[in-house]
C-alpha cells in the first residue's frame, strides 16, 4: 500500500507559541498518527538563514522547536523528523531546480515582491536594496524540500500556497525537460477551519507583532502574560461578549465544548476580567504542565535530541540519496561507468 506523503517544514527563527501549537503543531502530530499517512516534518533551518543571521537565535530556535515537538508527543518512529541542513541532497536539488525555474516566476513571489514594495515606499533608487539571493530564491529551496520526498500533501498557511504552486511548476518543467515522471505534483492543504489565535494585543498571535504567549514559559510568566491579554473596560457584573474576546478565544482553543459553553455563560453573567483571566491561566497551566516538564528535560539533554534527529536524517537520506542519483543521471551528471 502506498501511503499518502504529508510533508511540512518549520522555519527555525522563533520560540514556539500557543498560536503555533493550535494552528500547526497539534494538527500535525494528530495527522502523523494516521496509519495511511507517512509524514515528513523538518526543521527548515536553511530557510531560517534568509530571515535571521543571528547564529545564536537560529541555534536556540532549532533546539526549542525540536524539543517542543517531542515534548508534545511526536512519535519519531512513525513520522520522519529531521533537520533540513542534515540532508545535503536538498541544496543540491535546489540547484537543479534553479536551472529549470524561470526567473520571471521568482519575480512574482510574494515575499520578494513585498520586499521590493517596501523599497519603493521608502523611495530607494534600487528596488532590490537589501534583498539577498536567498530571499529571491526561497521558493526554489522550498520546492526542493517538497519534491525531494515526492510529497503529495503539504499543510501550510494561506501565505504559502503560491510557493506550492511554484513547486508544481518546477516539478512539471523538470519532468518535461528530462523526459520522466521524476516528481509528483504536490498539493497545498490549507485547513479552512484552522484556528488562528490572537495574541496579547488582540491581533493575530505572531512573533513579528511581539504579542505571543510562548508555549513553555514558567508558570509565573504564563500567569503574567495571561493577565496582559487585552480586554475592555467593562466592570464585573456587566455582560461581556465572548466572540470578540481574545481571552475567550484562547481558552476555547484548549477547552472542551462543554467547558467553553460554561465560560460563555459566565461572560453573559458578567464575570470580572480578573476572575476570567485567573480561570484561563489555571486551565492553560494545567494543560501545559506535563509537556512543559518534558520540554525542560529535553532542553537539558540536547544529546538526546541530536540522536533523534540523526535517526530522522538517516531515514530521510535513505530516500534522498538514491533519488538524487537518479536525478543526477537524468541531467547528465551520472557516473561514467
Ligand atoms: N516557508 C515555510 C514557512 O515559512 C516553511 C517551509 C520551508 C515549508 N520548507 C517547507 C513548508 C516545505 C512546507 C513545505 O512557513
Amino acid at each position: 500500500m502506498n501511503k499518502t506523503r504529508v510533508l511540512t517544514g518549520i522555519t527555525t527563527t522563533g520560540t514556539p507559541h500557543l498560536g503555533n501549537y493550535v494552528g500547526a503543531i497539534k494538527p500535525a502530530i494528530a495527522a502523523s498518527q494516521d496509519p495511511n499517512v507517512q509524514s515528513f516534518y523538518f526543521l527548515a533551518d536553511l530557510h531560517a538563514l534568509i530571515k535571521c543571521q543571528d547564529p545564536k537565535r537560529v541555534e536556540q530556535s532549532r533546539l526549542e522547536i525540536a524539543a517542543t515537538w517531542l515534548a508534545l508527543g511526536l512519535d519519531t518512529d512513525n513520522a520522519i523528523f529531521y533537520r533540513q541542513s542534515d540532508i545535503p541532497e536538498i541544496p543540491e536539488l535546489t540547484w537543479m531546480l534553479s536551472c529549470v525555474c524561470a526567473k520571471g516566476l521568482m519575480n512574482r513571489a510574494h515575499a520578494y515582491k513585498a520586499a521590493v514594495g517596501d523599497n519603493e515606499v521608502a523611495g530607494s533608487p534600487d528596488p532590490d536594496k537589501g534583498i539577498t539571493m536567498g530571499l529571491f530564491g526561497y521558493p526554489v529551496l522550498m520546492a526542493a524540500d517538497i519534491l525531494m520526498f515526492n510529497a503529495h500533501k503539504v499543510p501550510v498557511g494561506r501565505d504559502q500556497i503560491q510557493h506550492i504552486e511554484m513547486a508544481r511548476d518546477m516539478a512539471g518543467r523538470f519532468n518535461h525537460l528530462y523526459k520522466g515522471q521524476f516528481f509528483t505534483q504536490p498539493e497545498a492543504v490549507v485547513d479552512e477551519k484552522m484556528e488562528v489565535l490572537n495574541g496579547l494585543d488582540g491581533r493575530k498571535m505572531s512573533k513579528s507583532y511581539n504579542n505571543t504567549i510562548p508555549l513553555f514559559v514558567s508558570e509565573k510568566k504564563l500567569q503574567k502574560l495571561v493577565r496582559k491579554i487585552k480586554t475592555n473596560s467593562l466592570e464585573p457584573g456587566e455582560p461581556k461578549d465572548p466572540d470578540t474576546c481574545t481571552l475567550f478565544q484562547i481558552y476555547s482553543a484548549f477547552a472542551t465544548a462543554e467547558e467553553t459553553a460554561e465560560l460563555r455563560r459566565e461572560y453573559e453573567n458578567g464575570i470580572g476580567w480578573g476572575v476570567a483571566k485567573d480561570r484561563v491561566f489555571e486551565y492553560l497551566n494545567a494543560h501545559l504542565r506535563e509537556p512543559r516538564e518534558r520540554y525542560q528535560a529535553l532542553m537539558e539533554d540536547p544529546g538526546h535530541i541530536e540522536q533523534v534527529l540523526a535517526k530522522g536524517a538517516e531515514r530521510a537520506r535513505s530516500e534522498a540519496a538514491p533519488f538524487m542519483d537518479r536525478l543526477r543521471e537524468a541531467a547528465g551528471l551520472g557516473r561514467f561507468i
